[in-house]
């Protein structure tokens, strides 16, 4: 039973994975033929022979099998989805843009029915070349058809930019590219326009009317109203499925209701009655709570985080969209994202971004905003850096120091340790930010030892390049210390501040007076669940702390009795 529940929550991830990857390459296919067929219609401006030049190259790649595949394909997908996120919604309260954009996606399949079929079918039915005068003479040909095309060009280009910028706006480089798209999204509409305007003025057909008609009375007239004839249908079939996704969601959320409810006990005081089966940010959307939610709730920014402190153990697992997500901001485990989680029991949660966060809030590391935790620190200092500075190239210094940093940052994936920051010829690191604070203090000890080890390896490796080998000195300590994202607003990086990081880096400083590797204190060495050797026990004094504290100077953290039959150190 609970293994066709464990198969079914996966599939249900890789469903939202494989979700947001249709979405999102549906769309940039959409995007690569509009952006391009605006583009033809702006050179209207010019005369009918450059847009039928471009036309030319643009229909050789719609109209080959593969395109029409792509092109059909996405607008099919694309639809579907649309309906599908539609009936998904347990509620239809919803952002501004993400109302627009809805609105805007759905209005485009009636306003553009007719052009596409029409363009379509009669060169497929009746093999005529529906070359632009042809196209522009029959959208010219009624006021109403002229308005609706304007209308379409407005309505497709509007879904596509707000699709687009909020797809974009969580992406750091965004900003950099933004005045370039910003003239684009305004220019090419109106330049596309302007062409479709004087092209309409210009179009040899004056008479437009006496032309369709005219192609109405050809042999091919009973194919020209068939064709005709399927606009309705088109629409029909898109009201039906319209209607009956808003009906089958109704239906949903009775069955949801019926099937009981849970309560959300919230930050801000307000207690919630929830049907299960919503989300979080769906059921605080629901009650009118302002939320953070800047990719409208698609797993990317990562704004509608909440720390769940009650109901944690109770909740569905994180599927792979949320679990990429919080890892990419270095979330604690009782952080999740409001917006995928769909809780079955009671939760209380606190919201960790401002309701009305910026884009930016998406670079940051999260989850530990701010917060007091016992962690482990570890100060690390390559020896003798200056000396190697005045003996090489800067070219070659820069080189190795890379090579060395590389293996402490492999030695730190290896064994859980979080790098808060690199400085110089050293780094901070941290330990058991994710898991147990016990399970920290074994995990900074196997680091320690992965890097004495991979510093060996790196020595041998660099025999030839060093007139000595390399060495360091590591201090550890552990303890309650302050966690959080810090730094310049464009760079902040997850790192630690308080008294016992300050010990772990007095006690690094002190292997060079103790002519020893490590010295760790002996708290850390007892949390570890190991006893400290007294005849390698010192009392030291630390700067900045009274009295005195009781730490291991040690070559290798082999030294410590039963450190192998506790730790398993991983292998190179
Ligand atoms: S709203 Fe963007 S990740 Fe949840």
């Amino acid at each position: 039973m609970k293994n066709k529940r464990s198969i079914r929550k996966n599939y249900i991830a890789n469903l939202a994975h494989w979700e947001r990857r249709l979405r999102l390459g549906s769309g940039l296919i959409l995007v690569a033929f509009v952006v391009p067929h605006l583009t033809n219609h702006a050179l209207g401006i010019f005369s009918f022979e450059a847009m039928e030049a471009l036309r030319d190259w643009l229909a050789l790649v719609w109209r080959s099998t593969a395109g029409t595949v792509f092109l059909y394909g996405a607008m099919v997908s694309h639809f579907a989805l649309a309906l599908y996120s539609l009936f998904r919604r347990t509620t239809l309260r919803m952002s501004a843009w993400e109302a627009a954009q809805l609105i805007l996606g759905l209005a485009i399949i009636p306003l553009l029915a007719f052009h596409a079929i029409f363009n379509r079918m009669v060169w497929e039915l009746t093999t005529t070349e529906v070359d632009y005068q042809l196209v522009i003479a029959t959208i010219w040909y009624k006021d109403f058809e002229t308005w609706r095309i304007l209308l379409l060009v407005l309505v497709v280009w509007a879904h596509l930019v707000i699709g687009l910028h909020f797809w974009g706006r969580v992406k750091a480089h965004y900003p950099t590219f933004l005045p370039f798209l910003y003239a684009i999204a305004v220019l090419l509409p109106v330049l596309a326009l302007l062409g479709f305007i004087r092209s309409g003025l210009n179009q040899p057909y004056s008479g437009g009317e006496k032309y369709v008609d005219r192609m109405l009375n050809s042999p091919f007239n009973h194919k020209l109203q068939f064709i005709q004839s399927l606009e309705p249908i088109t629409l029909w079939t898109f009201l039906g499925l319209l209607v009956g996704v808003l009906l089958a969601r109704e239906v949903n959320r009775i069955y949801a209701m019926r099937h009981g409810v849970f309560r959300l006990q919230h930050a801000g005081g307000n207690s919630i009655s929830v049907p299960v089966g919503r989300s979080i940010l769906e059921a605080v959307r629901a009650a009118g709570i302002p939320h953070a939610s800047v990719c409208g709730g698609r797993a990317r920014c990562t704004t509608c985080r909440v720390r769940i402190s009650w109901g944690l153990d109770r909740l569905p697992p994180s599927g792979q969209l949320e679990a990429t997500a919080l890892k990419r901001i270095n979330a604690q485990p009782n952080v999740r994202l409001a917006c995928q989680t769909r809780p079955q029991s009671d939760v209380t949660i606190t919201p960790l971004v401002p309701a009305n966060a910026s884009p930016e809030e998406a670079y940051k590391a999260g989850g530990l905003s701010g917060s007091e935790q016992k962690i482990v620190a570890m100060f690390v200092d390559l020896r003798g850096s200056t000396a190697l500075g005045q003996s090489r190239m800067p070219y070659d210094v820069i080189f190795i120091l890379n090579q060395f940093f590389a293996e402490l940052a492999e030695a730190l994936s290896a064994t859980r340790g979080h790098y808060a920051h690199f400085a110089g010829d050293g780094l901070l690191a941290l330990y058991g930010l994710e898991g147990e604070f016990q399970q920290g203090c074994r995990d900074v000890l196997a680091g320690a030892a992965e890097m004495l080890d991979r510093l060996e390896l790196l020595n041998k490796r660099l025999n030839h390049e060093l007139d000595e080998p390399l060495r360091i000195g590591i201090g550890i300590h552990s303890g309650e210390a302050i966690v959080g994202t810090m730094g310049p607003p464009k760079a902040p990086t997850l790192s630690a501040i308080g008294d016992n990081i300050n010990i772990a880096a007095r006690l690094e400083a002190k292997t060079k007076v103790f002519k020893c590797n490590i010295i760790v204190s002996s708290d850390t060495v007892r949390h570890a669940g190991l006893i400290p050797d007294p005849t390698t026990e010192h009392k030291v004094a630390v700067r900045g702390r009274k009295g005195e504290i009781m730490v291991l100077a040690l070559d290798s953290v082999n030294d410590i009795p039963g450190f192998h039959q506790l730790i398993i150190t991983p292998s190179i």
